[in-house]
């Protein structure tokens, strides 16, 4: 594992996100009930970007364009494609389920690092 020391703990406040470059990645790290987590900015559905996707209460991020949910510890999925009513499920159709990519995250050094494989 690769890990790399993305921003300092104090710079990303709670329920605040930032988008960081890695190699040819875009990686979405947020702060949710002071923990942070990191994943792919890109929906696994059509590729469109997570950044304003909403936080449930048990950690998962739904994306903004077609609803698909995602666990933000294992990036499982819980929902695929479900909006808008009808189009939802047939958009859907256009790629199979796929989980999130997610990244390990460790504090170390006061400092916020993502492991790479
Ligand atoms: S792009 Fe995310 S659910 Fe369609």
């Amino acid at each position: 594992m690769n890990w790399v020391k993305v921003i300092e703990a104090d710079e990303l406040e709670e329920s605040e996100r930032k988008l960081i470059k890695l190699g040819e990645q875009t990686i979405l790290l947020m702060r949710e009930k002071d923990r942070f987590y990191a994943v792919s900015n890109q929906c696994p559905h059509l590729k469109l970007p997570l950044l304003k996707g909403k936080v449930t209460a048990d950690n998962s991020i739904v994306c903004p364009w077609h609803r698909s949910e995602f666990d933000l510890t294992t990036g499982e999925v819980k929902e695929w494609s479900s909006w808008p009513p009808g189009l939802g499920k047939l958009l859907g159709c256009l790629k199979r389920e796929t989980a999130l990519t997610v990244f390990p995250v460790k504090m170390e050094e006061g400092g916020v690092w993502v492991g790479l494989d």
